[in-house]
């Protein structure tokens, strides 16, 4: 498996899994390659969006890390990091959203990170379970959703 920067002929790919996820009950929000354009490989706010590539070229899953700024959707403190992340139905607990991890922590430090903000569906077991075994810990109860924190310092 390959981790690498997201690119934009990587959108039809990173599209066609969002809408398995949605398919598959996993997700809600919109997975059109516009949405995935704007919000993941060119969003202005972002720190790094990495997708994990299969051998054969099959995008796995991927990884995005974005600043915090004034007034977010997620009402995250600013300043801190608003991760997401995204694998692919077909290559669940196969250690591709532990392997993006690796790389978006180590994007988090060089960018001066403290903190870094999940926002989980408060019905997303396997979503808490990954971020729980990533180091995240629950900070605040929004509307429908479990915020997990990761504390960077406390992984030196
Ligand atoms: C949650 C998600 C990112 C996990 O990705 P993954 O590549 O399967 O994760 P990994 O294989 O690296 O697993 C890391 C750890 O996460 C936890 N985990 C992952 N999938 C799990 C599941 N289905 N049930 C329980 N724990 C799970 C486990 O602790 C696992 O460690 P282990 O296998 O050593 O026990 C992936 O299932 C996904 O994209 N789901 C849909 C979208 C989503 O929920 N995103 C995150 C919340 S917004």
């Amino acid at each position: 498996m390959e981790i690498r920067t997201a690119v934009p002929t990587d959108a039809p790919q990173m599209s066609f899994m969002l809408k398995q996820l949605v398919a598959s009950g996993k997700r809600t929000s919109p997975a059109d390659e516009a949405f995935i354009m704007r919000n993941y490989i060119e969003d202005p706010d972002r720190i790094l969006c990495s997708v994990a590539i299969d051998d054969d070229g099959t995008l796995l899953g991927f990884q995005s890390l974005m600043w915090a700024l004034d007034r977010n959707r997620f009402e995250t403190p600013v300043g801190w990091g608003i991760i997401g992340t995204h694998v692919s139905p077909l290559a669940g607990r196969r250690g591709v959203g532990s392997s993006l991890f690796d790389v978006t922590k180590k994007a988090a430090y060089d960018a001066g990170l403290e903190n870094i903000e999940a926002f989980i569906g408060s019905t997303n077991v396997e979503g808490q379970a990954y971020y729980e075994k990533m180091g995240f810990r629950t900070y605040r109860i929004a509307e429908g959703a479990i915020c997990k924190c990761c504390r960077l310092q406390e992984f030196k």
